[in-house]
């Protein structure tokens, strides 16, 4: 009975890896001692706590060297480790050692005495000085110092992990490696470092390829802020959160100045962010390196294509005519279902589908400017090798540019793509391989590819073998409460979710549940409304974190809070420059509140009857509000319709950039959604309202489409579409009247510049561009087509637009 307590107590130790000071913790180690795996206070800890270094176990019953953050407490299933010794070879949870040899070496060893990882002082001679002791310093640095204790003979910081440290320098033989996957801390194949042309890039070096692929490689590296005329090479972060590198990259976390505890990672997903935690809180997110996350290379293999959605997340799918090489892997890739074919010189056999948006990063044949699609098709279908091919409207020489592929690497989808990419096919399945409708098939779970370090070298003794499987047991215990802890804490508050689950918002942008308090305190008790929109009121506050801002106070509807989080989760994963920012919210009682960021030129209403735009603005208006609504539609997976695109609702930045704003608090739908009539409850607003909505139709994303039809028609004509109002005083301005009041301006045969003269706007000031101005009365006229099927998607829009913005007014 006592034995048995004793070795549940010996276990408990074990297990605990504790890192709260205790009286047998230390500060250094001398020459010729050890720290002892098997001795749980065995731990290095910084002066004031803040840093510990110790044994740190990386799965069962295999443990790291590592130095982790421990203040506030943690244990070791929840510690922030930022460097590790051993990170590939873990030793054995018992008998393992760290210690400094009488001759001054630093060495690891394993339980059968084997060293796992060394410092050799005789490779520091150039010292001389002998070692005296090993230290774990305030910034997170273990150094081996001399007797003076002045200048570190060896430092952690010069040997990093994935894990850059406030005062750490990125020098060119420093680079930071990203762990393998999550969960895990062997090196991964993501890597920081400075490339030989001394500019600090981002790296995929994985077994098969290897490319860079930030900064963004369609780009030379001045074109992107970046000079490679300093041979520094070294970056740094310093502890206010200003990061300043040879190469001219610099930037400023969105929390500069405060004093935190910050750490610049290179995360497994493959991006570089740094994070910052206050007290007792989570780490967030205060800058990333690439704002799209799919624009990392490497996700998803060959073949395949990756995706982003704000619910969930990254995934990859299979492009039409292939399926997956492994369909629990997806960096397996995908390969073609088809046999492969080759007939030079006749097409019979071969034909190409599109698909929009697609970009697949590198391998091309070569490449071929102001080609026609028809010959572009020839060129890949007598190519062998061709798998495809990348057509692309080119702003500059206003042509179309053709890029035959022979690999279909780096695929991913994204909105601000603006081109396609082929894909050759056989031309007697075509019919058959469908541009898929819903994100393809992407997988449902991530990549099982997390390995799972095991210890299996050395041996332990039977009473040893018992200890561990009651060990284990009891970890294993550990881990269930701590998951359900986790998943309970996931389910009622989205805050409580760590800034890795936050993901791929951009820097600045920590999502933030406000109190009631807070709010009504920032707005001032609610006085100064700045709008008043569909569901409530819009007050201007001020907040200590981030500045001005937009408060929403929404109407006392019975929307269940679950339901709420639901949706403001979403919504607050939307992010786009075009789209307003949802900074954060509040739920409390009956209290809903949405905090945006604050827009200093109001709306795009109070812009046009002010006349404070030209027809420059106009035009970048009109293409910034088509992408955001665009991102709304077609980027986010669930198809965000907005159903009240009004001029209330596009507020101007101070650049007078558009951002759409009120989007997603009608319900979210799904595609499958669309179809049934659960949305049958009319919304918008009269005058910009889609005919569907009148007959009762079905409500699909071209009701958007038909208001944004009549904003552009409202920011050309200087009419306004809701009843009453005239246009320059020739007739009512009714819904319809107004549409055909322009149709019928535009007689055929009459010179562009005559009708095009008598619909623009007289009070609007400065020259405009004649061709710019047919395009949106066009689109405009396309946009407010009776039938939904004759107007065009939204992307169409953009796209229409983009050919022509360009060229100067
Ligand atoms: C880690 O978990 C312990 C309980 O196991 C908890 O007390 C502590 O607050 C957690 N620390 C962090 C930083 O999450
Ligand atoms: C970082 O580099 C600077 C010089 O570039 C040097 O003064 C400083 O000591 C270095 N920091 C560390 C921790 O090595
Ligand atoms: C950031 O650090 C650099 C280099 O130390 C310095 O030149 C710059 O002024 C700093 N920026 C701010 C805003 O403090
Ligand atoms: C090169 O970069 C270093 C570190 O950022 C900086 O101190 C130095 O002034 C730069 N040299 C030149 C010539 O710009
Ligand atoms: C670095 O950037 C600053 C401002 O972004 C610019 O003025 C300066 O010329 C750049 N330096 C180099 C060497 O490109
Ligand atoms: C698929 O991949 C997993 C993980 O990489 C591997 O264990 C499995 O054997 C693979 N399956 C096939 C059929 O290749
Ligand atoms: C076309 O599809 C059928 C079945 O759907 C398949 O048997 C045939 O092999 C395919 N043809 C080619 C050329 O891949
Ligand atoms: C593209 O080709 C056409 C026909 O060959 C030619 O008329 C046009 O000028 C070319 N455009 C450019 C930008 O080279
Ligand atoms: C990593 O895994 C943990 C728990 O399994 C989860 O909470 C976290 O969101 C994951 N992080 C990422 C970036 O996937």
């Amino acid at each position: 009975m006592r034995n048995s307590s004793f070795l549940l107590a010996l276990v408990l130790s074990i297990l605990h890896l504790s890192s709260q000071p205790s009286a047998a913790t230390r500060t250094t180690l001398s020459r010729g001692d050890s720290l002892s795996i098997d001795n749980p206070d065995d731990i290095l800890i910084s002066k004031s706590g803040v840093f510990s270094a110790g044994f740190y176990p990386v799965s069962k019953s295999a443990y790291c060297f590592a130095i982790w953050f421990s203040h506030p407490p943690c244990s070791s299933q929840n510690c922030t480790v930022v460097w590790m010794a051993n990170r590939n070879e873990p030793v054995n949870g018992r008998y393992s050692k760290l210690s400094i040899k009488k001759n001054g070496d630093l060495v690891l060893t394993d339980a059968s005495h084997t060293v796992v990882w060394a410092i050799d002082t005789a490779s520091l001679s150039w010292s001389k000085t002998p070692v005296h002791q090993l230290r774990l310093l305030d910034s997170g640095n273990l150094v081996l110092l001399d007797r003076e204790g002045n200048v570190p003979l060896w430092q952690s910081f010069n040997y990093p992990t994935d894990v850059l440290l406030p005062g750490q320098n990125l020098t060119w033989n420093t680079p930071l490696v990203s762990s393998r996957s999550n969960g895990s801390f062997s090196s991964g194949y993501y890597k920081l470092y400075f490339d030989n042309d001394n500019v600090l890039r981002l790296l995929f070096d994985g077994p098969l390829i290897s490319s860079v692929y930030w900064p963004d490689p369609a780009y030379v590296s001045w074109e992107v802020g970046r000079t490679n005329n300093n041979y520094s090479r070294v970056a740094v972060l310093d502890s206010m959160g200003n990061f300043t590198s040879s190469d001219n990259l610099t930037f400023l976390t969105s929390d500069f100045g405060k004093k935190t505890q910050r750490m610049l990672k290179v995360d497994h997903d493959g991006n570089v962010r740094v994070y910052s935690r206050e007290k007792d809180e989570k780490w967030v997110v205060t800058w990333q390196g690439l704002s799209e996350s799919c624009a990392v290379h490497g996700i998803c293999g060959p073949n395949s294509v990756c995706r982003y959605s704000p619910r969930e997340g990254r995934s990859c799918s299979c492009p039409p005519g292939y399926v997956w090489n492994n369909d629990t892997d997806w960096t397996q890739g995908c390969a073609p279902k088809f046999e492969s074919f080759c007939n030079p010189g006749s097409d019979a056999h071969v034909d190409f589908l599109r698909l929009p948006h697609h970009d697949f990063y590198g391998y091309d044949k070569d490449y071929t400017p102001n080609t026609t699609l028809a010959s572009c098709k020839k060129m890949c279908a007598d190519l062998c090798n061709c798998k495809g091919f990348q057509y692309k409207f080119n702003g500059e020489k206003g042509s179309f540019d053709c890029f035959p592929k022979i690999q279909l690497l780096n695929g991913y989808i994204s909105f601000s793509f603006i081109g396609s990419t082929y894909l050759k096919l056989p031309k007697a399945n075509l019919s058959s391989y469908q541009i898929p409708t819903k994100g393809f098939d992407p997988l449902p779970c991530p990549p099982k590819a997390q390995e799972v370090v095991t210890y299996l070298k050395g041996h332990q003794n039977s009473t040893l073998e018992i200890l561990f499987i009651f060990a284990t047991a009891l970890a294993g215990v550990e881990i269930v409460v701590v998951f359900l802890t986790w998943s309970f804490l996931v389910r009622t508050d989205p805050d409580k979710r760590g800034g890795y689950a936050k993901g791929y918002r951009l820097a600045g942008t920590g999502f933030t549940r406000f109190t009631y308090a807070e709010l009504k305190k920032a707005t001032r008790n609610f006085n100064k409304e700045i709008g008043r929109g569909s569901g409530g009121i819009v007050y201007k506050g001020v907040l200590p974190d981030h500045g001005e801002a937009a408060v929403k106070l929404l109407n006392e509807e019975n929307q269940g809070e679950d339901e709420f989080l639901t949706e403001v989760r979403t919504i607050g994963n939307l992010n786009h420059m075009n789209l307003i920012a949802m900074w954060g919210y509040c739920v409390e009682g009956r209290h809903r509140l949405l905090v945006y960021e604050f827009m200093n030129h109001g709306s795009l209403a109070e812009n046009l009857s002010s006349d404070q735009l030209d027809w420059k603005k106009r035009y970048e208006i009109a293409v910034g509000s088509a992408k955001g609504l665009a991102y709304l539609h077609e980027e986010c997976l669930e198809w965000v319709l907005h159903c009240d695109v009004k001029p209330q609702n596009i507020l101007l930045d101070s650049d007078y950039q558009p951002k759409v704003a009120d989007f997603g608090l009608s319900k979210l739908l799904n595609r499958e959604g669309l179809k049934n009539t659960s949305f049958s409850r009319i919304r918008g607003t009269r005058g910009y309202m889609a005919p569907e909505w009148v007959y009762n139709m079905p409500i699909t994303s071209k009701v958007d489409v038909y208001s944004y039809g009549i904003v552009l028609l409202e920011m050309l004509t200087g009419g306004n579409p809701v009843a009453g109002h005239t246009i320059r005083g020739e007739i009512k301005g009714d819904n319809k009247t107004f549409t055909s009041w322009v149709r019928e301006k535009m007689k055929p045969g009459l010179p562009m510049e005559t009708w095009i003269g008598e619909i623009v706007d007289p009070t609007v000031k400065g020259p405009y561009d004649i061709k710019k101005m047919e395009v949106l009365v066009a689109v405009a006229l396309q946009c407010v087509e009776e039938d939904r099927d004759a107007r065009p998607t939204i992307s169409q829009v953009v796209e229409m637009l983009l050919r022509h913005e360009s060229e100067d007014l």
